[in-house]
């Protein structure tokens, strides 16, 4: 789920979103301790075979992928955002890393573009915005622009298998209606308004065709809770 604007960059919208965002992950409804404590695991056992360069798809702010850094600091780690506010604060959450680079562009023109190969591509809670050709697309380019031996680790929200769309924003913002109560109501009306216009998750089956075409192994799927799974996928 994201309750950031994907395309529509304005500051004062996009902050007001993001802080909507921040204090829900804060909340851990979306699971980020768990999930992001199984990233640094990923990261470690990566940066003990080597130094690794990282490309971070849809980077928001950060914030949570910078502490995974600490103890698998990457010799380059390049983040992409649609949102210059996002990137703004990302530049303080990454703070003494070195070799940093932010680009405010969107991340299947930035990972199609560019002309270098990254050990590990990243992405968390971004790629459930792109619609099935573009998700296609972006499968392809990190197939393409993975070294040897890279993976591509993709944190998402994932339909079940047979689930329709409209099925799974039903269950998603019962969910979200039932269990997130520490939101107040008028955000949480908020965020519902947000996942029901930019979610469109994909099954694991799908991704898992997804990734074949493009060249890349079957999902593995780390760990899940609920709809948020950490999947793997390796060239
Ligand atoms: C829910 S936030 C996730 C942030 C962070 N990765 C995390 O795991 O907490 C989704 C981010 O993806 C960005 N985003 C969505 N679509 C994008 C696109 N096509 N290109 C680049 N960034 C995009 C949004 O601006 C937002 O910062």
């Amino acid at each position: 789920m994201s309750l950031s604007l994907t395309q529509d960059d304005n500051t004062a919208l996009f902050r007001k979103a993001w802080t909507l965002y921040d204090a829900i992950s804060e909340k851990n409804y979306m699971f980020h301790r768990e999930i992001y404590s199984h990233v640094t695991r990923m990261l470690q056992k990566r940066h003990e075979l080597g130094a690794y360069h990282l490309l971070d798809l849809g980077c928001g702010n950060a914030r949570f992928l910078a502490p995974c850094l600490q103890s698998a600091p990457p010799a380059s780690y390049d983040g992409v955002d649609l949102s210059a506010s996002a990137l703004e604060e990302a530049r303080s959450y990454l703070n003494g890393l070195s070799n940093t680079g932010l680009h405010h562009k969107d991340m299947l023109l930035a990972v199609e573009d560019t002309d270098s190969a990254f050990d590990i591509i990243f992405s968390g809670f971004a790629v459930h915005h792109l619609d099935a050709a573009s998700k296609q697309r972006l499968f392809s380019a990190c197939a393409e622009h993975l070294a040897p031996e890279g993976q591509f680790i993709l944190v998402d929200v994932v339909r079940e298998e047979g689930q329709t769309r409209e099925q799974y924003l039903e269950a998603y913002l019962n969910c979200m209606r039932t269990q997130w109560t520490e939101v107040h109501p008028e955000h949480l009306a908020e965020a519902c308004a947000h996942v029901e216009s930019y979610d469109f998750p994909e099954t694991l089956a799908e991704l898992g065709q997804m990734a074949k075409r493009a060249g890349l192994s079957e999902p593995q799927v780390i760990d899940s809770y609920q709809q948020h799974h950490i999947l793997r996928f390796t060239v």
